[in-house]
């Protein structure tokens, strides 16, 4: 049997609410043009993330029923810290509500003025928290072209690493990251021979090497079906040995952990773990539930066992390309191959008639919500723009619009109507104005910017 089918059936459902054209034009308006501002009552199928929106499974919903409450060292606890180590191997695990709160813990200590953070690429808020830190996040991404096919474009440019070493000295590098799969570059995977040439040169250098390893499920099947010698051994195995050339992890339980809420931050040092855990205090929340109620725990220690299930991966990762293959068929311009986790459109390409000053990203992200009721996301100079001292637009390398599917969420119908939406939107792609920022925020602006469309 060739067809690839989703490995569960739908025990509850929740109903869509069906808008008109007319609605969305006025709703969208209403909302600047920045559909982080809408209401999801208001949108058909969402796909500005797959992080928090996974449904979760009937054993994860009664674990939740079984969870011990107690502030400290809760039975709940200890089981997510069990399944936690059974797949990293880390000795030390630090709860925390969601991924970039074990973000802020790290960089809080190890991040001040003067130090240099590489990645393959950062994701906004890992950046951000380094940012607010006082040290510089610096990418190494391949930087291989969207349309360009490649195995495993997720990758560190090693090269660049070593130099990079060289030029500011290994004191001035607290830590070395590398973001399994690569959701920034596109969602695609990182290879084992990649992650392990990082930490070999991290090694090397006696720099501490960690995971931003939110879909690492995702990038352990890639590894699976892609790179050699891996094709018989268990996800669980590759997943294993991923985090055995890592010091340790920060995580978002809510992208691989199958779970609505929650993450963590695990390591081997010691000392680290100790200055982590007191910071953890202070903000979070104690040391064995970190800033989350004790069942959250329940629900990532069996998700971290269903996402390891070959079958889930399976379906996951067809049923994104699924959608890719569609919009390629069409002659939309995607990044390519699918990442694990969503499809990129490519929007220079697809509204090539746009300087990147106006923004094409946006446009097509509005296009798609006021046309089909699509919510999406702009990953391009709204998101990583900066100004010059003159104040132009600096703008992001790559203009691209995520649409991220959350897990075991949608059918294949729904995401037939939006491969419909967006080759109707691409049919049209003339008519897609330019977008003026008239409001923006210091940090982290496209949660919150206002725009408007170019009339023209
Ligand atoms: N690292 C990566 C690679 C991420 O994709 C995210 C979140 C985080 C860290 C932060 O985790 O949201 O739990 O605090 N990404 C989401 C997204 C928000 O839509 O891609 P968080």
């Amino acid at each position: 049997m060739k067809t690839i089918i989703e490995p569960f059936k739908i025990k509850m459902v929740e109903q869509l609410r069906f808008t008109t054209v007319e609605e969305r034009k006025q709703l969208l308006e209403a909302a600047y043009y920045n559909p982080f501002l809408l209401r999801s009552d208001d949108v058909l199928i969402d796909l500005l993330t797959d992080s928090g929106t996974t449904a979760m499974s009937a054993k994860q919903w009664s674990a939740l029923i079984d969870g011990d409450e107690a502030y400290a060292g809760s039975r709940s606890y200890y089981k997510f810290e069990d399944a936690v180590k059974d797949i990293t191997g880390f000795k030390h695990v630090i709860p925390t509500h969601q991924g970039r709160a074990a973000e802020k813990i790290i960089f809080s200590i190890l991040g001040q003025e003067g130090k240099i953070i590489p990645n393959n690429t950062h994701f906004d808020t890992t950046r951000a928290n380094i940012e607010v830190s006082g040290a510089e996040a610096v990418d190494l991404p391949l930087g291989i072209k969207p349309e360009v096919l490649a195995d495993f474009k997720g990758n560190m440019d090693t090269e660049a690493l070593a130099e990079l070493i060289k030029r500011v000295g290994r004191e001035n590098i607290p830590v070395i990251m590398l973001t399994v799969t690569n959701n920034t570059g596109g969602g695609q995977p990182v290879s084992m021979a990649n992650i392990r040439a990082v930490s070999e040169i991290a090694r090397a250098n006696g720099i501490p090497f960690y995971l931003d390893a939110c879909r690492f499920a995702e990038n352990a099947m890639f590894i699976k079906l892609r790179e050699p010698g891996y094709a018989d051994v268990p996800v669980k195995k590759i997943a294993q040995e991923m985090f055995s050339y890592a010091d340790g992890c920060t995580m978002s339980a809510k992208k691989d952990g199958l779970v609505n809420t929650g993450g963590f931050l695990a390591m081997n040092d010691d000392a680290l773990a100790m200055n982590s855990r007191n910071v953890l205090i202070v903000t979070e929340g104690f040391t064995t539930y970190g800033g989350l109620a004790r069942r959250d725990l329940e629900a990532i220690a069996r998700g971290l066992v269903e996402v390891l299930e070959e079958p889930y991966l399976e379906y996951r990762l067809r049923s994104v390309q699924y959608l890719g293959d569609a919009l390629e068929a069409q002659g939309v311009p995607i990044m390519r191959p699918t990442g694990g986790h969503a499809v990129y459109l490519d929007a220079k390409r697809f509204a090539s008639h746009l300087p990147q000053e106006q923004y094409p990203g946006q446009s097509i992200v509005c296009a798609l919500y006021e046309h089909g009721g699509i919510r999406s996301v702009e990953i391009g100079s709204v998101m990583f723009g900066k100004y010059d001292t003159r104040g132009a637009l600096i703008p992001s390398q790559m203009e691209l619009v995520r649409l991220a599917i959350p897990r075991r969420v949608y059918t294949q119908s729904h995401i037939d109507y939006v491969a419909e939406v967006v080759c109707e939107v691409f049919a049209k792609r003339e008519a897609l104005p330019g977008m003026r920022i008239t409001y923006e925020a210091p940090v982290l602006r496209h949660f919150t910017a206002h725009f408007e469309r170019i009339a023209g």
